[in-house]
């Protein structure tokens, strides 16, 4: 049995020092999903490298959702797939801030959400078969401009986790369980399936920062899923649940611009002095997006956002709905 949900539970005194921690895993699951991952090596820059010649068609999602999304921009892709900037994020936190009943089903979570538009194009790969895994369903979440959350608006994004929580007289804090939950408000969370090519793509805008991390987007993978007529998922396994991150020359440029650049309440965590970040890069992996300009000029009119999130479909994390 995969070890999250017990350790969950008895690290909520370890997430609630640290709000960022990741939860622990055994080293022998590491371990393992390393193997697997480096025998995908080849075929994840193989998946890559198709992924990102496809950029110039019209993608049609042929699914149960009927939708079709037209695609905006060039293809770009590199001359050479750069192995270690695209693969493979192994599990790290839900974060606090996870919130099932407002991630809908749609390719464009940016509502009124101004800041810098940022199609993420993802792939998902089965790290079991090294082959892209269709209809898995991919689900985002990550804060606005200025750091807040969607469904948790009330909540500063300047104070410390920690001392939010002793405001509201909450001791016992524990991820997914614990309602912190201020309002329903739904924008910068989305979720959408992977096609036949196990690729998917979802419009957003680049994320802000909040207290004590890194600029990051959340981002789950669950196969056998269903959703409410809302949109809303009704049940999953979740096979895998990562942080993703930017470069931080990427950062500082995008941070210097409205409205990012009026966050100046706190300063900004770098990569480097984030906690959670190096739980992304366990064993060779890279959870940093790979980003090109969605002109093909300047990144500060747009971007796209590459990453390939390789699951273990064999491993199912079962967390608390
Ligand atoms: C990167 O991918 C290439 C092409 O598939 C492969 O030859 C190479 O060994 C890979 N490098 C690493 C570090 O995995
Ligand atoms: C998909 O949408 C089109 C246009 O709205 C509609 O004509 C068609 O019946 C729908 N197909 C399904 C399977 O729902
Ligand atoms: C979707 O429906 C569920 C069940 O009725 C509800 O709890 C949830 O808040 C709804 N979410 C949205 C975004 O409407
Ligand atoms: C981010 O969301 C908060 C809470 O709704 C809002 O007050 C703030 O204006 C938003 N930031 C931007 C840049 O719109
Ligand atoms: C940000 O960091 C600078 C340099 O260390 C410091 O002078 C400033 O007070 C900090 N600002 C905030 C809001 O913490």
């Amino acid at each position: 049995m995969h070890m999250n949900f017990l350790l969950l539970a008895s690290t909520a005194m370890t997430v609630l020092a640290h709000p960022g921690h990741h939860e622990p895993e055994t080293h022998a699951t590491i371990q393992r999903r390393g193997h697997l991952g480096r025998r995908c090596a080849d075929h994840v820059a193989t998946f890559n490298k198709r992924r990102m010649n496809k950029r110039s068609l019209t993608k049609r999602w042929e699914g149960n959702h009927n939708t079709t999304f037209e695609i905006q921009t060039e293809a770009p892709f590199y001359e050479n797939i750069q192995n270690d900037t695209c693969v493979l994020a192994p599990e790290v936190t839900r974060g606090p801030y996870v919130w099932p009943r407002s991630q809908t089903l749609r390719q464009d979570m940016t509502e009124d959400q101004i800041g810098i538009p940022l199609w993420l194009d993802i792939g998902v790969l089965d790290m079991n078969t090294c082959e892209p895994l269709p209809n898995a369903l991919v689900d985002f979440w990550h804060c606005n401009a200025t750091g807040s959350y969607s469904s948790f608006t009330g909540l500063s994004p300047n104070t410390p986790f920690e001392e939010l929580l002793s405001s509201m007289d909450i001791s016992d804090f524990e991820i997914g369980v614990t309602d912190l939950h201020t309002d329903d408000s739904t924008w910068l969370r989305g979720m959408w399936p992977t096609d036949v090519h196990g690729m998917m793509e979802m419009k957003t805008i680049f994320p802000g920062f909040y207290v004590e991390r890194a600029i990051h987007i959340h981002a789950q993978v669950h196969t056998d899923w269903t959703t409410r007529e809302n949109g809303t998922i009704v049940a999953s396994n979740t096979v895998s649940t990562g942080q993703l991150y930017f470069a931080e020359e990427l950062e500082e440029k995008i941070m210097a611009l409205e409205p990012y650049v009026s966050h100046t309440q706190i300063n900004r965590t770098t990569n480097a002095k984030d906690t959670v970040i190096s739980g992304g890069f366990e064993d060779g992996y890279s959870p940093i997006i790979s980003v090109v300009p969605a002109d093909g000029k300047d990144v500060k009119n747009g971007m796209i956002g590459y990453i390939t999130i390789g699951v273990d479909t064999s491993a199912i994390e079962n967390f608390k709905k």
